[in-house]
């Protein structure tokens, strides 16, 4: 693998709460390709305390910020250019909760404060995260953001309830600042729907192993790992990728463009 791709570029990273997060491998793979950045996650998550021994591991700090708060964005990017001696280069959303598919409201049964806070936390917040950056102007030309996604925005999952809604609102907001932000400075927004993947944010969604083993079997190259997902959000942060804006780019082992396997249908032939 290339090396250093990321040197002498400064980056914030939200959403990392344990080691299984898949922001906890995207800070680890930062830090080898050379990037300093600071670490953030809401303040309820911080009393898990986890995510210090990862800041401890990149040589970095925590600024504690609630995603859904303005205030608390603008001060993020604030004390992050201090504390980094600079602009910033890369941000990371990696955030989602659904209260209604936390406690198992179905899609056809929505509690409305419920659903409004799963639009707020999980795709709300990315807008409020560019928009903060763009109004302070402390994201350097050519910087990249990246959200975090799932297909459920394009294709229905049932169980993936209310997700599903702030998915497709999540993409469009990629699509919506990448113009503005990209005109004003250049500046790059993505998301990348990424396989399911076995963290605590996945592994809340109803008939997650099925639906896991289902979408590992049906994509050529099986699952895409949270470590491949780093990987690839790395290219994103790095000048490589500096002409893709706008997009949703699937990482998924070929999962979305499959429209049958033969090893599901043996199954069934089985029967
Ligand atoms: N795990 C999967 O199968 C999968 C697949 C595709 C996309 N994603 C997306 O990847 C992203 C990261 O999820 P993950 O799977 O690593 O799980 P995770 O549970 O480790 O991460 C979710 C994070 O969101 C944070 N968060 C929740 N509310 C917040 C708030 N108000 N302010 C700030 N942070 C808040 C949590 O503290 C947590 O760190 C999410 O957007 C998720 O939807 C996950």
């Amino acid at each position: 693998m290339a090396n250093q791709l990321l040197a002498g570029k400064r980056g914030i990273i939200t959403g990392a709460l344990d080691e299984n997060s898949i922001a906890w491998k995207v800070a680890q793979k930062c830090k080898e390709q050379g990037a300093t950045f600071t670490l953030t996650n809401a303040p309820v998550a911080m009393r898990m305390g986890a995510i210090n021994k990862l800041a401890e591991e990149c040589g970095t700090k925590i600024f504690p910020a609630d995603a859904t708060v303005v205030e608390d964005l603008e001060k993020l990017y604030k004390d992050s250019v201090d504390y980094l001696g600079g602009k910033i280069d890369f941000v990371l959303h990696s955030i989602g909760m659904s209260p209604n598919v936390r406690k198992g409201k179905p899609y056809t049964d929505l509690n409305y404060d419920w659903y409004n806070k799963t639009l707020d936390i999980s795709a709300g917040s990315f807008h409020k995260l560019i928009q903060s950056a763009h109004k302070l102007d402390l994201v350097n030309e050519g910087g990249s953001f990246v959200g975090l996604t799932y297909i459920a925005s394009q294709r229905i999952f049932p169980d993936y309830g209310d997700m599903a809604d702030a998915k497709s609102m999540l993409e469009s907001i990629a699509r919506g600042w990448g113009y503005h932000y990209g005109k004003s400075h250049k500046v790059r927004v993505n998301t990348i729907s990424q396989s399911p993947t076995k963290t605590t944010a996945g592994s809340g969604v109803g008939g997650f192993d099925a639906f896991y083993t289902y979408a590992d079997q049906m994509s050529p190259l099986g699952n895409a790992s949270a470590d491949a997902c780093a990987d690839y959000c790395v290219f994103m942060f790095s000048d490589l990728s500096r002409m893709i804006t706008m997009q949703n780019l699937y990482h998924d082992g070929g999962f979305s463009n499959m429209g049958i396997a033969p090893q599901i249908v043996e199954k069934f032939i089985a029967e």
